[in-house]
């Protein structure tokens, strides 16, 4: 496609982008158990609203736009608040989850440069329920992730495994709260301690849990502490996009002191152009989604988040209660806020995934990973809390329709053959084939998922990821002109 010789008039344009949405998920219906966390009309508007107004306002130079300045210190302050950060709490307004975890890897990093300049090779070490934005940011910023495994029941972090683990090249420890697959908070004070007594730095992963476990607390929840009052906790991130229901691209991560802070900010004078300094990965960076998080947070206050919460925690009291009375499934650990996970021994749970998706559900599918099982994931949120009832209803009529489909064998020779693929040797080529052997025509995806899903789950891990890469290096290739 080329640029367009004559430019078409707003309505035209406008009109023309509305209709690529045919096929996306239908997000307003309350049936996507993913993505999205909707909270209604009305925040979405308020959002929408305030994010316009602020959108061509640069965040680069915030002593050009103060009004900026003044938005970001008061939404940090907002979570600091929130989180159990003192006076010397400090923070910075990201893009999401993942630059707010990246941004504390860099922090850990540049601090054990100038305090253990002795570390060659820094490590973090990670619960494997960590979110993979850690292996991301580890991957970026040549920082050793040292994966431990955590307790197979309860799916939290294991402490004795994450002692072990230290080394003299330990930088930074990791505990979510909670963690994204299974929905349960790590044992925080335990790895605060651990923190302290190794003299190490502490993050905890509060991007999905952080803003609504203070509100299931009150609800009578009970949970260990997790925020930056526990001891040994150095820094904190919570994202404003999940559960507090602003617009995309709002997260804040939180430091102990502005010294530990100061790791994370980049400054550059040895170029010809304007002076650099970024507290973040963004240097333009617009104004929108800091105004939007202002704002919503702002237009539902404390009352109208409880209140939205509460709808949550019912909602979520009631799957967690019903979708075990299912005959055939089972939920993964004993989760503490609205994320769940359950699988099956006796139904193919990417099949049950399927038929839901016939009966137009969302659901996610998770592959299994040491010891979590593949399962389907569930987010809980207002939109989808008034459909619990149908839900339940649907999905148990889609393990019995899924317990009928007979097993197809037919993937298990490719897999076998793939798993003898060195997955360095992956070409452009060797994935082609292999698309066409699982019955796919390029990289345009079946209605039905399950063979592919079966396919990645039973592959290893660094075979799933160079396929993964290769489709998505295919899926984003624009049509020549
Ligand atoms: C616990 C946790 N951490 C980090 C992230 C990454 O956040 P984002 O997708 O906003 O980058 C997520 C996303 O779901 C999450 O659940």
């Amino acid at each position: 496609m080329k640029m367009p010789e004559h430019g078409s008039d707003r309505a035209q344009v406008l009109a023309e982008l509305e209709q690529f949405r045919a096929n996306d998920l239908e997000w307003r219906s309350g049936r996507v158990w993913a993505y999205v966390y909707d909270a209604g009309r009305e925040v979405e508007e308020v959002g929408k609203q305030a994010f316009a107004r602020f959108m061509t306002e640069n965040a680069l130079d915030p002593t050009a736009f103060p009004s900026l300045l003044r938005l970001e210190n008061e939404v940090v302050a907002m979570a600091a608040a929130h989180l159990g950060g003192d006076e010397h709490t400090v923070g910075s307004f990201t893009s999401g989850g993942t630059e707010s975890i990246l941004l504390a890897v860099k922090t850990a990093r540049d601090w054990a440069r100038e305090h253990r300049p002795h570390i060659a090779r820094p490590e973090i070490v990670l619960p494997v329920t960590a979110h993979a934005a850690f292996q991301k940011a580890a991957h970026y910023l040549c920082v050793e992730p040292v994966l431990v495994p955590v307790d197979p029941v309860t799916f939290k972090a294991d402490v004795d495994a994450i002692r072990k683990a230290i080394t003299p090249n330990t930088i930074l420890l990791v505990g979510s709260a909670v963690s994204y697959a299974h929905g349960v908070v790590d044992p925080i004070p335990e790895i605060g301690r651990l923190a302290l007594e190794h003299e190490l730095l502490f993050h905890v992963d509060g991007c999905i849990g952080g803003f609504l476990l203070p509100y299931f607390r009150r609800f009578g929840a009970t949970h260990v502490d997790f925020d930056l009052t526990v001891p040994g906790v150095t820094s904190i991130s919570m994202d404003l996009h999940k559960y507090a229901f602003c617009p995309k691209g709002a997260s804040v991560v939180l430091y102990k002191s502005a010294e530990l802070r100061r790791h994370q900010i980049f400054a550059c004078s040895t170029w010809t152009g304007y002076t650099i300094v970024n507290p973040t990965v963004q240097s333009t960076k617009s104004g929108g989604p800091l105004a939007a998080a202002w704002a919503v947070m702002h237009h539902l206050g404390d009352e109208g988040y409880a209140a939205l919460a509460r709808r949550i925690f019912d909602a979520s009291r009631r799957l967690i209660a019903e979708i075990p009375k299912i005959p055939d499934l089972r939920i993964l650990g004993t989760p503490e806020l609205c994320l769940i996970a359950f699988t099956s021994d006796t139904v193919n749970v990417f099949h049950v995934i399927d038929e839901m998706k016939e009966r137009d559900w969302y659901v996610q599918p998770q592959l299994g990973f040491l010891g979590s099982k593949e399962n389907i994931h569930l987010c809980v949120t207002p939109g989808t809390s008034a459909w619990v009832d149908p839900f339940l209803t649907d999905l148990r009529a889609c393990v019995e329709t899924a317990k009928a489909i007979p097993a197809d064998h037919s993937a298990d020779g490719l897999r076998e053959s793939l798993a003898a693929i060195d997955p360095k040797s992956l070409t452009p080529e060797m994935f082609s084939q292999m698309l066409a052997m699982a019955g796919l025509q390029g990289v345009e995806l079946p209605r039905r998922m399950a063979g592919i899903n079966e396919m990645l789950n039973a592959l290893p891990a660094p075979l799933t990821e160079s396929v993964l890469t290769q489709f998505v290096n295919e899926l984003f290739q624009h049509k020549p002109a």
